[in-house]
């Protein structure tokens, strides 16, 4: 089997962690196991190595946003996770925002505006968040607290439209469905908010599983995380991220997004919440594997 990492999205080094475990864990587990840096000379590489499957574990544009899926689909190659259209849809914050609404699950409120729009003025009242609509891992993620603080200026690698949605204040929950069962609720707990540092230095944020929260929240999560899942056409795994505003009890529960295709590093959350329910890390790969199709 191929496992895939790398690739050109600005997750790359998050995906190239992602891709060495998953290769230690498959090979653990009876693989015979090649790993593929993702570039430009992808398909005359999967041409000449003829993989049986191919382990997805690239992150962000074009790995998880449809692209590779559409090429696995095309060269017949059965993949890990989720197939073109989901992948693309659930990339794309927006869209998935659409396809929650239509599911009745709760969301904050967004605009799509261009980066001078943003630059200009606020395009909402503070707090807001702007990000991309179409990364991962907090790339390019600005959070604007207060009116004074005027509008942020914004990095110049960052595209021409982005995302400015209502802040979401509160606790950062996480839940991973695995085929049609959602696996638990895990509680992230950082000193500032849960960014690029937060997510994979290690020691950066504290996991809290099971998330100590009232029955009612970790039941809604997973709920909310299995409709997600099916709404969005999902396959295998994914794992649905949260925010929750205890002083307002289930009404402060919101979707944030679902990733197809979410983190297998050594800090990701995934692997943590299927070890709790006594999944090996080797066992859950595995799983993925058999789960393959295209
Ligand atoms: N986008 C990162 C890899 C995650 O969701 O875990
Ligand atoms: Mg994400």
């Amino acid at each position: 089997m191929a496992v895939l990492m790398g690739g050109p999205s600005a997750e790359r080094e998050v995906s190239l962690s992602s891709g060495r475990e998953c290769a230690i864990a498959l090979r653990e587990a009876g693989y015979d196991v090649i790993e593929v840096d993702a570039g430009p000379d992808l398909a005359a590489v999967l041409t000449s190595e003829k993989p049986d499957v191919v382990f997805n574990a690239l992150h962000g544009r074009w790995g998880e946003d449809g692209c590779v899926q559409g090429l696995l689909e095309w060269m017949r190659i059965p993949y890990t996770h989720s197939g073109v259209l989901c992948s693309a849809l659930a990339m794309d914050k927006e869209k998935t925002k659409d396809a929650y609404r239509a599911a009745g699950l709760p969301v904050m409120d967004s605009v799509l505006a261009t980066r001078a729009d943003i630059e200009a003025a606020h395009v909402m009242a503070p707090p807001y968040v702007v990000k991309p609509y179409n990364e991962g891992s907090s790339v390019g993620v600005y959070i604007v607290r207060e009116k004074a603080n005027g509008p942020p200026t914004l990095a110049p690698e960052l595209p021409d439209v982005l995302m400015v949605e209502t802040y979401a204040p509160g606790r950062e929950l996480t839940t991973t469905v695995i085929g049609d069962k959602a696996l638990g609720v895990t509680d992230i707990v950082t000193d500032g908010w849960y960014d690029f540092h937060a997510k994979y230095a290690e020691g950066g944020s504290r996991h809290v599983v099971p998330a100590d929260v009232p029955q009612e929240i970790f039941d809604a999560c997973l709920d909310y995380a299995l409709r997600a899942h099916r709404v969005l056409g999902c396959r295998g795994v994914s794992r649905t991220d949260f925010r929750w505003d205890e002083a307002r009890g289930l009404d402060g529960l919101i979707l944030l997004e679902t990733n197809t295709q979410p983190g297998m590093t050594p800090t990701s959350l995934v692997p943590e919440q299927a070890a709790h329910e006594g999944i090996s890390f080797p066992e859950l790969c595995a799983w993925m594997v058999e789960d393959a199709s295209c």
